[in-house]
């Protein structure tokens, strides 16, 4: 079974577990080419996998295409927090997985693609702890131990035999620089929410 079909698979049975599976569908698709026609929902979110594939701006576009026209779209999104170098952005992203951009910059983006009435929250989701306190079974108080000891072990392992030793060194370094950048200030997240502009 590849990833996708393991997630398609969880997704399915959580959403079984949590009573609203007659509510749901899920389907595989790339998000800068979606598998739907015009105008078809009512609202389109995506939640920080804007900045992850090749083309942004192709993903934002794709949004605003199946929304219907006043329909509403949100994203919450990697935002850098200090100015920086094209080149320290660039070796965060690298380490990151994904690309962050400015504040003012997501917000062009979203209304290149068509959004009008765009409203923000910015500081409450770059707060450092939302970084880290993301578990549903217990509070997390620091990045260290966002994961316990068993799953480091079992994730290790994952990478290793996949990638090697080097690829398990390279993880965790990239998550110790990843994590700096967050208590430096210099990354938060951002919450970008707008409409549809009627007639597009
Ligand atoms: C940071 S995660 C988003 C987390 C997600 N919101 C969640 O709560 O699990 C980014 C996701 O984007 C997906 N992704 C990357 N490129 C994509 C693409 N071109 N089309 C659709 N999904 C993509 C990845 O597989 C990954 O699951």
């Amino acid at each position: 079974m590849d990833i996708s079909e393991e997630m398609n698979k969880t997704a399915t049975k959580r959403s079984k577990e949590s009573g609203v599976s007659d509510k749901v569908k899920f389907v595989l698709g790339d998000s800068q080419n979606l598998p739907f026609d015009d105008n078809t929902f009512d609202v389109v979110i995506n939640e920080c996998a804007v900045g992850i594939p090749d083309d942004s701006q192709k993903v934002l576009n794709e949004m605003l295409r199946v929304v219907k026209p006043m329909g509403a779209v949100a994203i919450h999104e990697s935002t850098w927090k200090k100015p920086l170098t094209e080149q320290e952005k660039d070796e965060i992203a690298e380490r990151y997985g994904t690309t962050p951009l400015e504040f003012n910059e997501w917000k062009e983006m979203l209304e290149i693609a068509g959004t009008s009435n765009i409203i923000t929250e910015f500081e409450q989701w770059s707060r450092p702890e939302m970084f880290w306190n993301i578990r549903k079974d217990r509070t997390v108080k620091s990045h260290k131990t966002i994961m316990s000891i068993r799953e480091k072990i079992i994730t290790a392992y994952r990478i290793f035999k996949t990638y090697g030793l080097k690829g398990v060194i390279k993880v965790f370094e990239n998550e110790i620089f990843f994590f700096k950048t967050v208590l430096n200030g210099e990354l938060g997240y951002a919450l970008y929410k707008g409409i549809k502009k009627p007639g597009r």
